[in-house]
């Protein structure tokens, strides 16, 4: 079953009574390899919550309800922020400087001029509605609005529903790194890049009475 359309609508960036939800979201979906770096929900929660930038994060509401995030980096911006002295606040100096090392070890840059999704996630009880669907959808609305070529991302091989969501979504897959040690660490042991043109076609006019438009301008 899917969502109809208006019943999903989808707003860039985050407001900040919406950071503790959105952290939530964020740890549900992908708490199996972040709880390594932040630790058990009730510390990494908090420190998402105020890691998260003012930048480009598109959150989908579902029926009103915060629903669904597509975490994005491109042209210097980034979705997420954290602080070493966050990290220390929580794990001390020592041990919050490992933990950051492996947050940039897992971090991923976007390509000059393209778009780079880090991550999706769709609250557990919305899924399979088309959400995700329509976060990748207002993704590519942003990326041709602002001019960038490509949209990339990666997703790990214990990820094949993913995998195949993209598929069917037109990105194709161009490298496959192997990463065995990652596998006791975080619990995969490989990942793909997968890319998708940026087709420049103009867009119908967004308008509406949204505060900010999915593709991040105002007005
Ligand atoms: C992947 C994800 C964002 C898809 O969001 P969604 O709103 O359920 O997506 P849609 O409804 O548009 O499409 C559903 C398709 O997503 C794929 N999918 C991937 N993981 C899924 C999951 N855990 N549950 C349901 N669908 C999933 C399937 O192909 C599914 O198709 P199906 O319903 O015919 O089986 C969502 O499942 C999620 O948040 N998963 C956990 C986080 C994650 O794995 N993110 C991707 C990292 S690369």
């Amino acid at each position: 079953m899917s969502a109809e359309h208006d019943e999903v609508v989808i707003r860039y960036g985050l407001r900040d009574e919406e950071r503790p939800g959105a952290a939530k979201i964020y740890y549900e979906a992908f708490g199996g390899k972040l709880g390594v770096i932040l630790g058990p929900p009730e510390t990494a929660i908090p420190i998402l919550a105020e890691g998260f930038t003012d930048g480009p994060i598109l959150v989908a509401f579902y029926r009103g309800e915060a629903a669904g995030l597509a975490c994005l980096r491109f042209n210097g911006e980034d979705f997420l922020s954290i602080r070493a002295s966050t990290l220390a606040r929580k794990f001390g100096w020592i041990e919050s400087l490992t933990r950051l090392i492996m947050l940039r070890l897992i971090d991923q840059s976007p390509s000059e001029g393209g778009l780079l999704l880090d991550s999706i996630a769709v609250d557990g009880r919305f899924r399979s509605l088309g959400i995700g669907r329509r976060l990748i959808e207002a993704v590519f609305d942003l990326a041709r609005n602002r001019r960038l070529t490509q949209v990339a991302l990666q997703v790990v091989d214990t990820n094949p529903r993913a995998q195949s969501l993209y598929e069917r979504l037109g990105f194709t897959a161009v490298r496959t790194y192997r990463v065995p040690f990652m596998r006791s660490i975080m619990g995969f042991s490989a990942y793909t890049i997968m890319t998708k043109p940026v087709r420049q076609t103009p867009l119908p006019n967004h308008t509406g009475d949204r505060p900010r438009r999915s593709d991040g301008r105002t007005g």
